[in-house]
């Protein structure tokens, strides 16, 4: 047995992890073994570069490195998000210890099932950022020249929006929501690379753009410059693929690392959608 870990748990020398593989965009995936040296404090990341500085499967054979994506290292980006455990999270703050306390056989480790593949465990989370792009998820700027302080935002203003400001792009909520549902496209022989990317952008436009978009309109249009495009940002809301997909089912809410109100936010653009819309009816 290897030394205890830190919450004084024997554990044994090494551990099996199993991997969803995929080499390439659309192509079939399969599932690898790797048998992996326990050291206390490791996270998910940590048993990656294990496999990747010693590429063999549990029965000796060589293969490539698993590719995954990773920056920050102390979830604040988001970039490494993945399906641990059976359970949407990053894979940064994942710590082995805990892992192994739910499952002391084996973790296991799949892409986020939402986002094309792009290999291994590495998505493409654009349609999450062209969600942001369509509602106007941000503060138009009319100048760079220094124009003094910005409007002061009382402080319960401020309580309201610091948990919605928190928000890391990381997919989780999208991953949880039973409404979202993948969009994945190939690309057509007569099809150039640029009207592959104008399809699929089409098509991300059409599908829900998920509980972190509504969330973050509802922080933008609270903002006092923000408020100034509120009703385009209300408008993309009700438009095709808008909150009228969601189905209230509260998934979201129970998987956001950063534990933002994601239902208040929900609850909140739908009052103010149906009010954009009355006063549209009635012309004012
Ligand atoms: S509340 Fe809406 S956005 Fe959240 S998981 Fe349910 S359907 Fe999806
Ligand atoms: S709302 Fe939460 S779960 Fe969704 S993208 Fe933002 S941080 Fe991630
Ligand atoms: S590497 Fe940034 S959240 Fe994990």
């Amino acid at each position: 047995m290897a030394e205890p870990s830190s919450n004084g748990k024997q554990r044994p020398d090494t551990f099996e992890v199993r991997i969803l593989r995929q080499d390439k965009p659309g192509s079939p995936s399969y599932w690898e073994r790797h048998r992996v040296r326990y050291e206390p404090e490791m996270n998910v990341i940590s048993v990656l570069q294990r496999i990747a500085a010693q590429p063999k499967t549990v029965d000796g054979k060589q293969v490539a490195p698993v590719a995954w994506d990773c920056n920050c290292l102390e979830e604040v980006c988001g970039a490494c998000t993945m399906v641990i455990n059976g359970r949407v999270r990053q894979s940064c703050s994942a710590l082995v210890d805990r892992l192994l306390d739910e499952n002391p056989d084996e973790i296991e480790l799949q892409p986020m099932s939402k986002f094309p593949v792009v290999r291994d465990l590495v998505v493409d989370r654009r349609r999450l950022f062209r969600a942001l792009q369509k509602t106007s998820c941000w503060i138009p700027a009319d100048g760079y020249y220094d124009m003094g302080a910005g409007p002061r935002q009382p402080p319960a203003l401020q309580e309201q929006n610091y948990p919605l400001s928190q928000c890391m792009s990381c997919g989780c909520c999208l991953e949880a929501c039973p409404q979202y549902t993948k969009v994945e496209l190939a690309r057509r022989p007569d099809e150039t690379e640029e009207q592959f990317e104008q399809r699929k952008q089409q098509a991300y436009d059409q599908a829900f753009v998920g509980p972190h978009a509504i969330s973050q309109v509802m922080l933008f249009n609270s903002h006092p410059t923000g408020k100034f495009n509120a009703g385009e940002r209300l408008e993309a809301l009700t438009a095709p693929g808008g909150i009228q997909i969601c189905g209230n089912a509260q998934n979201c809410v129970a998987v956001c690392p950063k534990q933002i109100p994601l239902t208040t936010s929900i609850a909140r653009a739908g009052r103010a959608t149906t009010l954009h819309s009355l006063k549209k009816w009635f012309g004012s």
